[in-house]
């Protein structure tokens, strides 16, 4: 006998939207750029003092707080049957440069929110409710998306390859984790990795970072898939010399190849017959970086995404041939053409959609399915647990930027969504 009945749940949700705001505007100033810009990059200062922030919070909420080996933060609220696995609840805290302060921050503040606001409607779980914040969700320092996820879902690959990546400063990653507390006296990152079951469900909530719901009117968008993503590093390398004493047809200008390969993407992109294909050039660096100079190197990345992955993996190869044309033609070297990562898309699971979908009936929020063009942790979460994401509008889709925005109340309506759905999964 449960004497609480979804409907009598539903009602009883109150979410406390002036210490969820409050919260969000905290955790905001820990950035590396001034207000109302946030940056918040993977194991800097700023991002040890989230951390604690955060940790802080799920010890508020009661929840015992464990952290992995690259510092996956995890708060488990443990049901009357711990032995099941648990429903878990996640997102991130990082932040790219110059970005604000809602994207995946909405899905751990409001993670931990939808928490209290179940324990204040006196609900009992019966499977464990766990909250997760992911490390390192950008892949602003070490050039790798999703690495908290990506890691905890069992990528041995990524194990392997952390034990040689650096950033821009050519600090290694072991050596940043390490300077934040983590990874103390392991090089094994194979500790992180989770067991395909650990989690009967996984949840993320998040702001759309598109102009649908908005535009529509509607309080919920239900994920049913995300976008696959890749990216790939790209390096040309000439002979550089003097601006004004090297004529033109005895250049070979690394800089010119980078502009040239980069219309290229726009170009195979747009060809591709989708809208739904995207390309970005979001880094393009040259060597040495003086006006009269003519670029020795350059380096390109490239961010490539549609919902069709072959498709994707189509334009991948067709950037590829161009950069060796480009490189034949103009003299010089491609000296790396590195897939970073070339992921699938992921689906999200049927009884999860279900559960999200009568959640949102029963707390009467207007909703629709749709697809995530960005990606999350969610996208590697689905690799051992089925998975769900809700979104909740944002004011003109605009993220990765400064003016990014959530109100309130769309806010605190996607964490009753939450946490409504939370104890329908809990439950089952
Ligand atoms: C994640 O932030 C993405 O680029 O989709
Ligand atoms: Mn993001
Ligand atoms: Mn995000
Ligand atoms: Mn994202």
């Amino acid at each position: 006998f449960h004497s609480f009945s979804s409907a009598s749940l539903s009602s009883s949700l109150s979410v406390d939207d002036h210490g969820l705001q409050k919260q969000i505007d905290e955790l905001s100033s820990f950035s590396d750029t001034p207000a109302p810009s946030v940056t918040r990059v993977l194991y800097t200062e700023k991002d040890v003092l989230a951390r604690r922030y955060i940790k802080n919070l799920m010890g508020l909420s009661g929840l015992s707080v464990r952290e992995d080996a690259v510092g996956n933060i995890f708060g488990r609220w443990d049901g009357s049957e711990p032995e099941l696995a648990a429903v878990a609840t996640g997102s991130h805290i990082d932040a790219i440069p110059f970005s604000g302060k809602y994207d995946g921050v909405v899905g751990v503040l409001g993670a931990i929110e939808a928490i209290n606001v179940l324990k204040r409607s006196g609900f009992k779980p019966k499977r464990s409710l766990e909250v997760i914040s992911f490390t390192s969700e950008e892949p602003t320092r070490f050039g790798i998306s999703c690495l908290g996820s990506r890691l905890l879902t069992g990528s041995k690959a990524l194990a392997e390859a952390l034990k040689n990546t650096f950033d821009s400063q050519n600090v290694s990653f072991v050596e940043a984790a390490r300077s934040a507390g983590y990874a103390k006296d392991q090089d094994d990152l194979s500790s992180v990795f989770l067991k395909n079951g650990s989690y009967s469900a996984f949840l993320e909530l998040h702001i759309e970072q598109g102009p649908i719901l908005e535009a529509e009117g509607l309080s919920i968008g239900i994920v049913t898939a995300i976008a696959a993503p890749a990216s790939i590093k790209v390096d040309f390398e000439g002979n550089g010399g003097h601006a004004g004493a090297v004529l033109m047809p005895n250049r070979n200008d690394a800089g010119l190849a980078a502009a040239e390969l980069a219309l290229a993407v726009e170009k195979h992109v747009l060809e591709s017959g989708s809208i739904d294909t995207v390309g970005t050039v979001g880094i393009l660096d040259l060597h040495p970086g003086a006006i009269n100079s003519i670029p020795s190197k350059s380096h390109l990345e490239i961010d490539t995404r549609d919902i069709d992955e072959e498709r994707r993996n189509g334009v991948i190869e067709k950037i590829k041939q161009s950069a060796i044309t480009i490189a034949k033609n103009r003299g010089v070297k491609l000296s790396e053409f590195n897939i970073i990562n070339q992921d699938p898309p992921a689906l999200s699971d049927k009884s999860v959609i279900e559960a999200m979908e009568a959640a949102s009936k029963e707390l009467n929020l207007t909703h629709k399915l749709m697809i995530s063009r960005a990606y999350h942790d969610s996208l590697f979460m689905a690799r051992i647990s089925p998975m769900g994401m809700l979104f909740i509008p944002c004011y003109r889709g605009y993220s990765h930027k400064p003016e990014e925005y959530a109100s309130i109340e769309d806010i605190a309506n996607g964490v009753k969504v939450l946490a409504l759905t939370l104890s329908k999964l809990s439950l089952s």
